[in-house]
């Protein structure tokens, strides 16, 4: 069994201090290398023996939609506007309304508070954009190292999904928003981790049950949220697929992990916890406080004290916690995940619906096809 210092480099999961010393130093690399390992698997048995895949992925074949032709792009984004708007609409907290006094943003006005969200926004969607292409390299990876058939035809459909999350992520940044950042180097920790491991459940787990988990709730939360049309579109038909990837994570590691002894399980739990913390500690946004040259760790504890701000925190987990349940992650051996999830305050979304059971609701894609045919 791991200690903590072996699962995420520090002894306290939350010293602000060993967090935000994880920086990412190579800001201005084009390309990064990891050492994928794991064997590539061929099989010889075509049997169509797991039909719960079978049907999700003949939903995957009819739900496939066109990033350039499907989306209304010529919606004219106003960033600030929509900074703007959405604060309003939602009854956020403008970074005004905090207690600022003796902070790095005791002199920040409305102006300086508005240009911190349209970096927020810039941040948040440059690392759905680097997540999406992590989710690419993921799958394309378990199309070679599931043995089984059924989940190299359905994982085949989930890169093409991929492909064109990153597409719509890219697009969208490029020509609706005002700036890219590189990935975080929390995010880029993790997606090493994920690769680098040889064992083919440890990338589901990672990929498609922690990050994409993660992704389904918080494309949830901003795209209702958000008041910009186009953006809320997007994010409705890349949740229809994200969906189906959770669902996939789900389905496959419930057969799997029904073969694993006690000491196999508990490294899937740490592995859990170890990207449950990771995703966590991206959100501190630090980046976004360099960018105007604040004291980040200051910064931190200032804005996390913003009631919507903790409430988005602990809403990314609300499909991670039921689907790592349904797994019986939870509670395996000595119910050491269970305690984690409690530590982290996310349990209280362990009886929410799992994913495995949800996908077929959250496919818009197929809900706007059958009302256009009507
Ligand atoms: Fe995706
Ligand atoms: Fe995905």
């Amino acid at each position: 069994m791991a200690s903590t210092h072996e699962i995420l480099g520090r002894d306290e999961v939350d010293d602000l201090e060993a967090i935000l010393a994880v920086t990412n130093t190579d800001v201005d690399e084009v390309q990064h290398l990891v050492k994928s390992n794991g064997d590539a698997i061929f099989t010889w048995d075509y049997d169509r023996s797991r039909p719960a895949l079978g049907k999700l992925y003949e939903r995957a074949k009819k739900s496939q939609w066109n990033a350039q032709t499907d989306l209304p792009w010529d919606t004219d984004v106003d960033q600030e506007h929509v900074v703007l708007q959405n604060a309003l609409t939602n009854n956020m907290t403008f970074g005004s309304e905090l207690d600022t006094k003796g902070t790095p943003f005791e002199k920040w006005g409305d102006a300086e508070w508005l240009a911190f969200g349209v970096q927020s926004q810039n941040w948040t969607l440059s690392q759905f954009l680097h997540g999406e292409q992590g989710a690419l390299i993921c799958t394309a990876k378990v199309v070679e190292t599931v043995p089984w058939i059924d989940a190299k035809y359905y994982a085949a459909t989930q890169v093409m999904d991929e492909a064109r999350h990153v597409e719509v992520f890219a697009k969208y940044l490029d020509e609706k928003l005002s700036g890219h950042y590189p990935i975080n180097a929390h995010l880029r920790l993790l997606l090493d981790d994920i690769i680098k491991d040889p064992r083919w459940d440890m990338t589901y787990l990672g990929m498609q049950i922690m990050v994409e988990g993660l992704a389904l709730a918080a494309f949830g939360f901003i795209q209702q949220m958000t008041t910009e049309p186009l953006l809320k579109q997007l994010l409705r038909y890349v949740m229809s697929d994200e969906a189906r990837h959770v669902a996939f994570g789900v389905l496959s590691l419930q057969e799997y992990y029904k073969e694993l002894s006690g000491p196999e399980i508990r490294e899937r739990q740490e592995f859990a916890f170890e990207a449950a913390v990771r995703m966590r500690d991206r959100f501190l946004q630090q980046e976004v406080f360099e960018h105007f040259g604040v004291n980040v760790k200051d910064a931190v504890h200032i804005v996390m004290q913003a009631p919507d701000r903790k409430v988005f925190q602990s809403m990314l987990f609300s499909k991670i916690v039921p689907n790592c349940k349904k797994l019986g992650l939870l509670d395996a051996g000595d119910g050491w995940l269970r305690e984690r999830f409690t530590e982290l305050g996310v349990i209280q979304f362990e009886d929410w619906t799992d994913t495995g059971e949800e996908y077929a609701t959250l496919d818009e894609v197929s809900k706007d096809r059958e009302t256009a045919t009507a």
